[in-house]
């Protein structure tokens, strides 16, 4: 029994297409692994939902009505599951919405993947998402110490791995079929690139390679030490690094590795009630990896053939490596299987607090900065020229602006410094949100790496006037101006710093900043971002691990043309980058980075990037956009379409993920931007287009003034005042799709993040565009009725579209009422819970 399983390399295909014959050096292909169990059980549901009245008394503290939803949801449940609220948990200041993130143990024991997000406005529950286990909890011990494998899933993955077969041949046929076309090449050695990097699948598990299982003594269970999770953890790093000699010697000399393993305790907890230590340790030296592995125990949850879903323990891994972060599930019992792994790492678009000590200034703290850059709004010099813009920060997002820092918070300060309380004002590209730097070198390190120093004046204009040179002189011809483009990626990153945080992406909901101001969040966790990134070519990557930690981008340089074209030049992929970083963090809540891991999930952290750039580029008169076109030197860009309304320019529907070439992330990530694309443009053509997407400038007290960009103040019958609503379509839906991402459940389905923007709507303007958002996702197949029927783990599954739009929408004769009254419930989830959307009207 065996079948292929596809780890996503889409971008890396893309980027091995990229390059020009004859030419294939200096192309790196990102390996990269996604994948876990689907759990048929998960579910997301947009309410209002009461229990019968009972949360009344409690209405003030969104957490008691959270606390006692999840208990009556969990009532039935064995009591040796318990759950707590998650410290990341946070009230939203612009919508009051609680975004209440709880977590399930079972004896204690955290089921890591096991998530429910209750979101609380005013008392009421008005969407969860759950993916707690119900079933009857197994006594930890006997997993710990009668861990013997049993591949209960035989049958299961049979099914899965033929499925996976028949998708590979379709896929071969299609490219005999297309073989006339153009595009061909680049696809074929997409599947080139796939197919080596085969694992051997068996259901909901990756097979680690055999030959360490296989060794005496390194197969057997290690109830409790450390030793246990360092061969585990050496299995894993055999089929995860990308260096196939360092996997290999891995494989013929284990316990070389394992000696030089070394733990370090982060912490023992008391397994409750059974008396267990269950570990978690930082595991050093672990070859391939480039910090100590954060190591703990874990349960989670495994579909079994017959639906159920059992719990099996794990080892869960936090692996920081060179071009990939992972959040790994390997099996605790022996031999060592992968259940789960996301990569913090995306790919491109392609082919302690400090008290509040510093002081909130109202000025900045040093002369404001100007910089010779492409203006916000020219996507790539193919679409403008470079102009001197000022230092334009916004003041609720960088009080600061955007050269300044606390000591405590700046990495490149001795500790001593960092006591003295004081604000450190830079004339480099280092600031609170960003720290810009080339990195020729392609490695880790960053704090001391090169940046262009503007002078006490803060003038940072420098020169960009690449010459067409041999393609031998392509690189060295980029790197002489360096400068601009470094200016160019910090300018465009802090302006998306600002932009975010106006729409929602502040400290408590997770954004990336050294200091926050005492405003909440975890911070030390400013973006780090790579210009010319000597890691590759013709791509870009961002890391997002939990808050608190520092993002990375890279930009690379892109071979497709002399001279080379610079990523950093192209806003569209900066901005398509860090919205992985919004995402990411707004999916599941600040602390868990593992909820766009793959699927559907995993392809709308990209479409929502595309979305996002291409937004932000557009203009009053309408206009198709492809994406990476400039970068990419291809008029239709990176993606298999433009973003277009016209069907025969842009035909993606739902349906469009079945097809061949759909597995990866990226291509579904396009059918959900194009999805939203179409979405907007209802919205634009109802409440019209504002030139500038960034709100006006907070008085100095910190209101907001409505101007022409938000409707007037309303406020609440008890006086508070309601949530500001952005006028206009554009800047309506870049609201809705961020409220929707803070709504949505952790691994959302795209049913799960179109329902979670319609209940967005619910709460900010009372549900006024519930026909114009169902209409546009209606259009491109995720109307009511759409379903998908035998979802698998890499995002497969049979797709049905389906282009009606709930009754209440066809037509102003029509009842108001829906096809399926969906009434507010007691929150059981035992009536008709698909993905209907029928659940018109709540109020
Ligand atoms: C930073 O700049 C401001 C304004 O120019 C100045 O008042 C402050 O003393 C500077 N801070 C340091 C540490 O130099
Ligand atoms: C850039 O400037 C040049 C010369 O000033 C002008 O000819 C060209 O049209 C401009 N390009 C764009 C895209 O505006
Ligand atoms: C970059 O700017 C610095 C001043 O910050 C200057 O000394 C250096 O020569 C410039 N480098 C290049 C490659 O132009
Ligand atoms: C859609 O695009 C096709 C191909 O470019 C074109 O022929 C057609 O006229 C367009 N339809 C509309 C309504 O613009
Ligand atoms: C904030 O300042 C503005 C403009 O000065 C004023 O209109 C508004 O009432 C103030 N708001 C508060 C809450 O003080």
């Amino acid at each position: 029994m065996r079948g292929l399983i596809i780890a996503s390399l889409a971008a890396a295909g893309l980027a091995a297409a990229f390059v020009n014959p004859g030419t294939s050096h200096q192309v790196s292909r990102r390996k990269t692994l996604g994948f876990g169990p689907m759990l048929p059980h998960a579910e997301y549901r947009t309410g209002p939902f009461d229990i019968a009245g009972s949360f009344l008394e409690s209405k003030d503290d969104p957490y008691e009505v959270a606390r006692r939803f999840v208990e009556h949801r969990m009532r039935d449940v064995s009591s040796k599951s318990t759950y707590s609220i998650r410290d990341d948990s946070y009230t939203d200041k612009a919508t009051g919405v609680t975004h209440v993130y709880v977590r399930q143990s079972v004896y204690g024991v955290e089921v890591a993947d096991a998530n429910m997000n209750v979101n609380v406005k005013d008392g009421v529950i008005i969407s969860y998402g759950d993916s707690f286990f119900r079933g009857a909890a197994p006594d930890v011990r006997s997993l710990l110490y009668d861990a013997s494998s049993t591949d209960v899933h035989a049958s299961h993955c049979e099914a899965l791995s033929e499925e996976m077969d028949s998708r590979l041949d379709d896929y071969e046929e299609s490219l005999a079929f297309e073989s006339e076309s153009s595009q061909v090449p680049l696809r074929k050695r997409n599947v080139l690139g796939h197919t080596s990097d085969l694992f051997e699948w068996n259901c909901a598990h990756v097979a680690t390679p055999y030959k360490l299982a296989a060794i005496a003594g390194f197969a057997s269970n290690d109830p409790n030490e450390v030793s246990g999770a360092a061969k585990a953890v050496l299995q894993f790093m055999a089929a995860a690094t990308p260096d196939t000699s360092l996997s290999e010697d891995i494989q013929a000399r284990p316990f070389a590795y394992l000696d030089a393993i070394q733990s370090m305790p982060e912490s023992h907890f008391q397994g409750a009630g059974a008396g267990e230590n269950y570990l978690a340790v930082h595991l050093e030296n672990v070859p391939g990896a480039v910090a100590p592995v954060k190591t703990r125990m874990a349960l989670v949850q495994v579909p079994q053939e017959d639906g159920e879903v059992s719990l099996e323990l794990v080892w869960k891994f936090d692996v920081e490596m060179e071009d990939n972060w992972y959040e790994a599930a390997v099996t605790f019992a022996s031999p060592h299987r992968i259940v789960s792994v996301v990569d913090w790492a995306s790919d491109s678009p392609m082919p302690a607090p400090v008290e509040a000590r510093a002081p909130v200034p109202k000025e900045p703290v040093h002369p404001a900065a100007t910089y010779n850059v492409f203006p916000w709004g020219i996507n790539d010099p193919e679409s403008g020229n470079r102009s001197i813009q000022k230092e334009n920060f916004d003041g609720l997002a960088s009080p600061l602006g955007w050269h300044a820092l606390p000591y405590a918070n700046d990495p490149q300060s001795s500790s001593a410094v960092k006591q003295s309380g004081k604000v450190r004002n830079t004339t480099t590209t280092w600031g609170n949100n960003v720290f810009a730097h080339e990195n020729w070198e392609g490695r880790n390190s960053w704090v001391h790496n090169y940046r262009p120093d503007a002078g006490p004046e803060m003038v940072f204009d420098f020169k960009y006037a690449p010459k067409e040179t041999e393609r031998e002189d392509a690189l060295e011809e980029a790197k002489k101006y360096i400068n601009a483009t470094i200016t160019q990626l910090f300018y465009t990153s802090n302006l998306v710093h600002d932009l975010y945080y106006r729409y929602g992406f502040d400290e408590v909901s997770g954004n990336f900043q050294q200091y926050n101001f005492g405003r909440g969040g975890k911070e030390n966790d400013a973006v780090i971002a790579n210009a010319q990134d000597g890691s590759g070519y013709n791509n870009a990557n961002f890391m997002t691990p939990p808050d608190g930690q520092n993002g990375r981008c890279r930009m690379y340089l892109w071979n497709t043309a002399t001279p080379y074209r610079d990523g950093d030049l192209e806003a569209g992929i900066v901005i398509h980058e860090l919205s992985h970083g919004l995402s990411t963090r707004l999916t599941g809540g600040p602390a868990n980075s593992g909820c766009l891991g793959w699927g559907e999930a995993g392809g709308m952290g990209e479409g929502w990037g595309d979305f996002l750039a291409t937004t932000i580029r557009s203009t009053k008169e309408y206009s198709d956009f492809p994406m990476g076109a400039w970068a990419a030197n291809r008029v239709n860009g990176i993606r298999n379409y433009p973003y277009s309304l016209n069907n025969t320019v842009n035909p993606s529907t739902y349906k469009t993920l079945d097809k061949p070439g759909y597995w990866g992330v990226h291509a579904i990530g396009e059918v959900w931007a194009q999805v939203l694309w179409v979405v907007s443009q209802r919205l634009i053509a109802k409440h019209g287009f504002v030139d500038s997407l960034f709100p006006p400038a907070p008085f100095e007290n910190g209101t907001v003034p409505a101007g022409e960009f938000y409707r007037p103040q309303e406020f609440a019958a008890d006086g508070a005042p309601k949530p500001l609503v952005p006028k206009h379509g554009n800047s309506l839906i870049v609201q809705l799709v961020l409220n929707g991402m803070k709504l949505q459940p952790c691994n959302p389905s795209f049913f799960d993040a179109r329902d979670a923007i319609i209940a967005a709507d619910e709460v900010l303007t009372g549900g006024e565009n519930y026909c114009e958002l169902w209409t546009g996702f209606a259009e491109r197949g995720l109307g009511p009725d759409a379903r998908v029927d035998g979802r698998t783990p890499w995002g497969g599954g049979i797709r049905t579209d389906d282009f009606s739009v709930p009754r209440v929408c066809k037509g102003a004769n029509e009842p108001d009422v829906p096809d399926v009254p969906d009434t507010p419930d007691d929150g059981d989830d035992d009536d008709d819970d698909d993905d209907d959307g029928d659940n018109w009207p709540w109020n």
